[in-house]
Formats: C-alpha cells, structure tokens, sequence
C-alpha cells in the first residue's frame, strides 16, 4: 500500500480527485467503483468542478457503488441510490444506464447479489475502486467478523455504523439494520483501490488497518495484500500511525 498523507481535508480531496481524474483520461470507459458517506463529499466537489471546467468526459464512464441499505427505495433522501444523484451524477455527464447500485427493495436477495457481480464482470471489473472506512474497520459494510473471501451480500450493520450513519437520519431508530454490500473479496479484486480518510475519529481505524494484523475484525486490512492500493489521510487520520510515511 503507498500512503499519502496530506495536512487537510481539502488537499486530500484534490489529490484524490486528480487520481480518478487521470484514470478516466488514461481509459475513457473506466469501470469506477464509487463509494457514499461523508469521506469521499470532498473529492465528488472536485470531481464535479474538473468536469464543469470541461476537462473530464463521465459519457463512458461505468460507476458501480459498494453498497445500500436494505429497505430504502431508490427515491428516499438517505437511500445511497439518491446520495449519488444528488452529490454527484446529477452534475457529471454520466450515462444513467452505466449507474449500477445494490436494490434495497429487492425480492431476491441472493439472486440479486449474484447478478450484480456478474454485472462487474462482464464489464471487465472494477479498474479503480474508491473506499472511505468505517471506525470499525468496516469497507463498503463489511463489519467485523465478515469473511475476507466474502462476496457481494446481505449484511447486519455493527451497533457503531448505526450510530454513526444515524447524523443522515432524523432518528437512530430510522437507520435500517440490513445492507447489501459488495463481498470484501470483490472488493479486493478492483485493479487498484483509493481509500479516503479524515478526521481524528478515523485514526484508530486507520492505524489498525495499516499496521496491524490481516484479520476479518478489521476488514480493511486486506488491502495490505493488494498490489496497487492507495491510501490518502489527512493528519488528523494519520495521528495514530506508528511508522513513518
Ligand atoms: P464516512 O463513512 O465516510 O461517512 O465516515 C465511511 C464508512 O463507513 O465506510
């Protein structure tokens, strides 16, 4: 894993933003792996301001996101399907067919996960996956304890990602319990990974995933195996690290 350290949220996002814009101009029809949350609201600006100053074409770009919460249809305010209409796509030149997320309302689960990876495939997979991390370790949502040969899935969200995604809703009680997330294996499969993250309460996380042992109670931690993995932290993120980076 390289690991860039940048001093504020906002030079992160600029040096994240010019990875995926590269990536785009080396391969127009880039298969993106895109991920909601805070963490990545920075680098979705910027995205957004690169290509309103006509310098990067979505029209061949394919987005598939990691995950969504079981129960919300695509039009509630807090689905994932809305947040990337309103914090990104409907700002990009995307071609709405090349949008792909999990159906919180669907009525085959499994089937449904099964066919999403296939839909990866068969576009060739996932060339650059972006990634935030939860405190728990968790990406997309696979908490701890999930299998790190795990594929796309129904999963149960850990009392802390409630909590945490519970500033989104008007109530705790509201944040649904289930999600349908991208296998932590089909995320380790993406060509090259860019996790994103800010803020002091992200630095045990951090630390744990970079420097501690691979181990299914801190998800991310399997990326240290990955062979092009990018790791972009604010000072705040990086406060617990022991090594020098
Ligand atoms: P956040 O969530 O970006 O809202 O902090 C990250 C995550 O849970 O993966």
């Amino acid at each position: 894993m390289k690991i860039l350290i940048k001093k504020t949220y906002e030079e992160l996002n600029k040096e994240a933003a010019k990875i995926v814009k590269e990536a785009i101009q080396a391969k127009p029809n880039l298969v993106l792996g895109l991920a909601t949350g805070g963490t990545p609201l920075g680098c979705y600006q910027e995205l957004i301001q690169i290509h309103k100053a006509g310098k990067l074409d979505f029209s061949k770009v394919a987005i598939f996101n990691l995950d969504e919460y079981l129960g919300l249809s695509t039009d509630h305010p807090q689905s994932y399907n809305y947040f990337m209409y309103e914090n990104l796509l409907d700002y990009i030149n995307i071609n709405r067919e090349n949008f792909h997320i999990p159906d919180g309302m669907t009525k085959n689960i499994e089937k449904f996960c099964q066919e999403y990876e296939e839909k990866i495939q068969k576009a060739g997979g996932i060339d650059l996956q972006l990634l935030g991390i939860g405190r728990d370790g968790h990406v997309g949502f696979n908490e701890p304890g999930t299998p790190l040969d795990s594929r796309t899935q129904l999963v149960k969200l850990a009392e802390s990602t409630i909590k945490d995604n519970s500033r989104f809703f008007e109530r705790k009680e509201d944040v649904p319990r289930f999600a349908i997330t991208l296998g932590v294996q089909t995320i380790f499969e993406a060509k090259k990974i860019l996790l994103l993250a800010s803020g002091e309460n992200k630095a045990d996380a951090v630390a744990k995933f970079i420097e501690g042992p691979i181990t299914p109670q801190i998800t991310a931690s399997i990326l240290q195996k990955h062979p092009d993995t990018i790791v972009i932290l604010d000072e705040a993120a990086a406060l617990k690290l022991k090594g020098k980076y």
